[in-house]
């Protein structure tokens, strides 16, 4: 079972220009990895170009909508990412459930309706940090875990929100319990995301049931994203021997 090292870029770079050069630098550097699955969600504008300037990444949108077609101001559909060459899309990461409020209900919706059309698909969850420090963080991640298709395309990154942009990433034994669980419930491969950097991916990369990671900050820079992708690969090779 091949990991996944995926960079979910945000909102940036700012300009078209960083953002090829971002993905080149990305694409030169991991050319060599062949026994990871190597993906770049960029935004959505600069994806069409990056496509032209990559060879051995995929690309994947990091939001999609529900419905196919029709009078949805602002929204893209699973289908035109599909018609572009998009392989991936998050969906259900924490900022999009809470700056821009999507609910459970919808997100299983984007799940489901991006698997129908053939787009391979990350689902985000995980806690806040008052969740918890109130015990409730397995219960959260079960309920945005309810009523998810049984699909090969489908795989889960758990990304603790408290973890997210902030410098502390959650502890290998914390990571450990989640993993499990989601991994008892849903059968998928599951990413860890949060705070990932090239300073801790071995050890990161070494936690039971860790099939990849999803990074933000640092797949922003192609030296250190390179590096965690190694770091995850050369774990990988350790354990397997
Ligand atoms: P950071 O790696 O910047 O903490 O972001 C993680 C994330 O949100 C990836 O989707």
């Amino acid at each position: 079972m091949r990991r996944i090292i995926a960079g979910n870029w945000k909102m940036n770079p700012t300009t078209a220009e960083n953002a090829v050069n971002l993905a080149k630098g990305v694409d030169e550097r991991l050319e060599g990895i062949n026994d990871l699955e190597k993906i770049i969600f960029p935004p959505f504008v600069y994806i069409p170009l990056i496509m032209e300037n990559v060879r051995s990444v995929e690309i994947g949108a990091q939001n999609v909508f529900y419905e196919l077609s029709g009078a949805y101001t602002g929204e893209v559909s699973p289908s035109m990412l599909l018609d572009l060459g998009v392989k991936w899309v998050i969906i259900g990461h924490s900022e999009r459930r809470n700056i821009l409020h999507e609910d459970d209900e919808s997100i299983i919706r984007k799940v489901k309706s991006s698997l129908e059309v053939g787009l391979k698909v990350i689902l985000c969850v995980g806690e806040k940090l008052h969740e918890r420090e109130l015990f409730r963080h397995k219960e959260v991640v079960k309920r945005q875990l309810d009523g998810i298709p049984d699909d090969e395309n489908l795989v889960i990154a758990y990304e603790p929100v408290w973890a997210i942009g902030t410098g502390r990433n959650a502890r290998v034994e914390q990571i450990e319990e989640m993993h499990e669980m989601i991994k008892s419930i849903t059968g998928k491969k599951v990413l860890y995301g949060g705070s990932v950097k090239p300073e801790n991916a071995s050890e990161l990369a070494s936690a039971k049931n860790v099939d990849g990671f999803l990074v933000g900050g640092a797949s922003l820079e192609a030296d250190s994203f390179h590096k965690i992708a190694l770091a995850l690969r050369n774990q990988y090779l350790t354990s397997s021997k």
